[in-house]
């Protein structure tokens, strides 16, 4: 948690941005795993903890625009919790640690939002993800909980992207934090790589690092020999020689801020001539990619540099051929790295996704592209300092998508499907780091995790 003045700061900048009514921010609560009791782990809402950064269970935010009162619902604890979860902080000092005086029981919630809806008052709410505030909110409102997203507010959502999206830097320093445990955890998975290991518990180690390193992973992790397969979280393989084993994975910290990065790397520690020329064009993407990210880019210009240093590299490798401008215009690459670049990263790996991707990454001067690959892209709108964004172009061999092309004659000017034939078993690269828009640039957050081809081997030696 940062210290009262951050988030007393932060609502009133919120405060300043939206005309009129009052904000509603629902904390989360503990989710069942197989009954009440027995929980997943909490993990509070992240715009909730960057109002009002306290990171407990039940509880909930208002915000009055008007009369400018901040308020924390919540219940102090019975005797029966105090007996099961040991002494607690009371709500009140808990409130004022973020600089908020008022504090109601939860119960009055209810009230509270009642009279507003009496009095006419526009109620600010973010579209609820998870089930119980979905309940919650259509008991506070009465909407109905299909319509919720017709009824979030806009100028909230809006609002809190244009603040959440500019990192301070107290935030830099958590997210460094966060990728100083996402790169002992790829370090680590390079280190126990070898034939004969089982992918679990490769998975299960780093997942333990995250764990180690005061938080969780930032999202379930994907470790997998079938690289091609985007987001695998089957790790039920034993480690071959010959194959790739692509790792994406990174930590949370206990501030919450998160990592994401990936790495690919041969099982036998050592490349291939045909791994290594694969690599080295997802290499020269990547970092394509972060030499062309700098303030007043856009990042949906940065993708399409990526994907044209993609498609020079595999028509130099002879899996690709024809003008590289048409292919890139035509959407051919996407064949083999069929997703966006990249996304915001931040307190959510995703940073900020559950608002709507279409306002977190695009906005009237950037519209998504319709195009198959880069419809994926989750951020495409100008880069400005402070954005913390991933850099993870990839390439794919995915034998049911080429025999797809291949049967329906898709982009048969810039593909040589008759090669791809030796690349069917071959997996997938994908390379990950996590940039930080500068003034002038960029920089790579963190120690870069080894990435050269010889670095790669060296670690796994
Ligand atoms: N690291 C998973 C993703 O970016 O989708
Ligand atoms: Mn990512």
């Amino acid at each position: 948690m940062f210290g009262s003045k951050t988030y007393i700061a932060r609502r009133q900048q919120l405060k300043a941005k939206i005309a009129d009514g009052i904000i509603l921010l629902l904390g989360n609560v503990d989710s069942p795993m197989n009954y009440t009791d027995n929980t997943f782990y909490f993990r509070q809402d992240s715009s909730f903890l960057y109002f009002f950064g306290l990171d407990f269970q039940n509880l909930a935010g208002v915000i009055d625009v008007e009369s400018g009162e901040d308020i924390i619902f919540g219940n102090d604890v019975s005797m029966e919790d105090i007996i099961w979860m040991g002494p607690q902080i009371v709500l009140k000092e808990k409130a004022e640690k973020v600089g908020v005086q008022r504090t109601e029981p939860y119960k009055n919630l209810q009230l509270v939002i009642e009279k507003a809806i009496q009095s006419g008052r526009k109620i600010h709410f973010l579209p609820p993800y998870r089930a119980e505030n979905k309940l919650l909110l259509n008991e506070l409102t009465g909407i109905s909980v299909s319509k919720f997203k017709a009824y979030s507010s806009l100028p909230l959502i809006n609002a809190i992207i244009s603040l959440r999206s500019v990192k301070e830097d107290q935030e830099i320093v958590e997210i460094r934090k966060a990728c100083a445990v996402g790169y002992e955890m790829h370090v680590t998975a390079m280190k126990m790589a070898k034939a004969g290991v089982w992918e679990q518990t490769i998975a299960g180690t780093i997942e333990g690092i995250a764990n180690a390193g005061g938080g969780m992973v930032s999202f379930p992790v994907i470790l997998s020999q079938n690289g091609e397969t985007l987001h695998n979280h089957d790790h039920s393989k034993t480690l071959q020689n010959g194959r790739l084993l692509l790792v994406d994975a990174g930590a949370e910290v206990r501030s919450h801020y998160a990592s994401d990065y990936t790495r690919t790397f041969p099982v036998s520690g050592k490349f291939t001539q045909k791994q290594r020329e694969i690599y080295e064009i997802v290499l020269a993407a990547n970092n394509r990619a972060r030499e062309l990210t700098k303030p007043g880019t856009t990042y949906l210009s940065v993708h399409m540099a990526a994907m044209e240093a993609i498609a020079s590299g595999l028509k130099a490798l002879g899996l690709m051929k024809g003008d590289v401008n048409d292919a890139v215009k035509n959407g051919a690459p996407a064949l083999f790295m069929p997703h966006g670049l990249g996304h915001m990263l931040g307190l959510d790996v995703h940073d900020m996704e559950d608002l709507g991707q279409i306002y977190v990454g695009y906005d009237d001067e950037i519209r998504p592209v319709d195009q198959f690959g880069t419809a994926y892209l989750r951020m495409g709108r100008k880069l400005q300092p402070g954005f913390v964004i991933t850099d993870e172009p990839g390439i794919y061999f995915i034998p049911a998508l080429i025999e797809k092309w291949k049967a329906e004659k898709i982009n048969t000017d810039f593909i040589c499907f008759d090669r791809l034939e030796e690349y069917l078993d071959f997996g997938g690269i994908r390379l990950e780091d996590d940039i930080l828009v500068t003034e002038t640039g960029c920089e790579i957050l963190g120690d870069r995790i080894p990435i050269v081809l010889n670095e790669i081997e060296d670690v796994m030696r």
